[in-house]
């Protein structure tokens, strides 16, 4: 790895956040209820679960639906179930002291996200919600005063319920008009205090989805429902893109893909092209549409094999093209090994399951540390699509351990950072227009795959636990100090 190169002087440094894992207050401010407010908890053992009350009784269906949610279903919250995502770590009335210790570690940007619940407590009101739209004020200002710029994402795995229900899960392109209503609103409502946005977090789980814990379906309704999905969650997209360009031409506005990099397990060539073919469903696939503006050649192919057939308009692509993104983001945890071959040595992460690589080492959750992956994705995207990209999550869950003294000693934590880092510094030496970095839950919050406290990945320990017990105190890291001299130091001190 060539790390000669310097990170740009106005490299964004900073965390990144989503709203349902940090916030809690999800029934005060006049908030609706989102999908993943009636999500219980769970582990990498037992997945989260939505709750619903079928015909008049309590019932369960798998977090992921995938072909929408059961006929008759009425999201509900149970009264013997936890979820902890109500109370979360309570940023909602911490958020000045959060914001404060961010500053303390020199951060030049925040990523979080809007709970469109707070702006639209069902989704499909005429006029905002205020308590809400005052709140993000508040939390901008105060981001304002330590100059930390924020970094908005649109929509992160919350969509409204009430909405969610009347459309199965994206299946009306009446949800097309409901996102952008809400995506206006917030770019006229922070005009001067937001300069990014992304539209959706990791829009391609929709597909990751189909291989969930290496569970591949076959099911054809299930790649109808998440490809007709990804097609109205496009033209969305694209139709906010082209709203705050208009709205103010100093938004840069970009995706966020699910950045997981495949790597074929043989050079048997079956295994190379299924690699290739790997890449083209689960990241080509919604990077192409929203940085091109157009489906890639190989769409036909993708919804061929599983008789998709799309409800596309002349119009939607005319706003697919008016509508490309100003920069490529992405997450970055893991990489993962394709085969054709039934493979002996397996692991069993979420998105990652499968053929074990034996050259990585493996989490606890199963996630595969590969710092060079980071490199070779950045640059891969980089020659694909010509945009500045950002890497607006990375980073290790990990059980942390607060000592008597009140200090986590996460050496480890430092290490997978510190190897990133340098593979971002590589990439950058290799022509890569990188210009921020933002590691995932910079302060401590729920596991959006597990629901688990426990899966920590914060700078920032916070006192809570899987049961929803403990103090919400919070304590600086070991990696809080190192991230602030990191930061101080553009990324040379490492
Ligand atoms: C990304 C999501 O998939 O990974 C985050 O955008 C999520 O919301 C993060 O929290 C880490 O995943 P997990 O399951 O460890 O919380």
């Amino acid at each position: 790895m060539n790390t000669k190169t310097s990170f740009p002087k106005d490299f964004l440094w900073g965390g990144a956040t989503a709203a349902n894992q940090l916030e809690g207050g999800y029934d005060e401010g006049g908030k609706g209820l989102s999908v993943t407010d009636i999500t219980t908890a769970g582990s990498l053992e037992k997945p989260r679960m939505l709750t619903y009350m079928l015909n008049g009784k309590a019932g369960e269906t798998p977090a992921m639906p995938g072909a929408g949610l059961p006929k008759g279903a009425k999201g509900a919250i149970l009264p013997d179930e936890y979820y902890p995502n109500h109370v979360a770590i309570d940023f909602y009335h911490h958020y000045k002291e959060d914001i404060k210790l961010f500053a303390e570690m020199g951060f030049k940007t925040f990523r979080m996200s809007i709970a469109w619940t707070r702006i639209f407590p069902k989704g499909d009101e005429k006029e905002p919600n205020q308590a809400g739209l005052d709140f993000y004020r508040k939390v901008f200002e105060e981001l304002k005063k330590y100059n930390i710029e924020p970094l908005v994402t649109i929509s992160h795995y919350e969509d409204p319920l009430y909405l969610s229900e009347k459309y199965n899960d994206w299946q009306d392109r009446a949800m097309i008009d409901e996102y952008v209503k809400y995506a206006k609103v917030l770019f006229n409502e922070y005009k001067g205090l937001v300069k990014y946005w992304l539209t959706f977090n990791e829009i391609n789980c929709s597909l990751l989805m189909l291989n969930l814990f290496g569970q591949k379906t076959n099911d054809d309704a299930v790649y109808q429902h998440a490809y007709q999905k990804l097609h109205y969650q496009f033209v969305a997209s694209a139709r906010a893109v082209k709203a705050a360009h208009e709205i103010d031409s100093n938004y840069v506005v970009g995706n966020m893909i699910c950045g997981i990099v495949n790597y074929p397990l043989t050079p048997d060539p079956k295994d190379i092209l299924a690699n290739r073919y790997a890449w083209e469903q689960n990241i080509f696939y919604c990077g192409d549409v929203q940085a091109w503006g157009e489906y890639p050649s190989y769409s036909k192919r993708l919804w061929n094999e599983h008789n998709v057939h799309l409800d596309i308009t002349d119009q939607d692509l005319a706003d697919l093209k008016a509508g490309k993104v100003d920069m490529y983001t992405f997450s970055y945890y893991m990489s993962n090994v394709i085969t054709t071959h039934e493979s002996k040595d397996k692991v069993g992460g979420n998105f990652a399951a499968g053929a074990k690589n034996p050259y990585l080492k493996y989490s606890e959750w199963g996630w595969a540390t590969d710092p060079v992956g980071l490199e070779y994705y950045l640059e891969v995207m980089n020659d694909r699509y010509h945009l500045p990209q950002m890497v607006v999550e990375n980073g290790l869950g990990a059980v942390d351990k607060l000592t008597e003294d009140n200090e986590v000693h996460d050496d480890y934590r430092i290490d997978y950072l510190k190897q990133h880092i340098k593979a971002m510094k590589a990439a950058i030496n290799n022509g890569v227009d990188l210009i921020g970095y933002t590691t995932w839950g910079c302060i401590d919050l729920v596991s959006a795959g597990t629901g688990q406290m426990s899966k920590r990945y914060g700078f920032i320990y916070v006192d809570r636990d899987d049961e929803g017990n403990g103090s919400l105190k919070r304590y600086k890291k070991d990696s809080f100090y190192w991230y602030k001299k990191v930061i101080a130091s553009n990324g040379e001190d490492l």
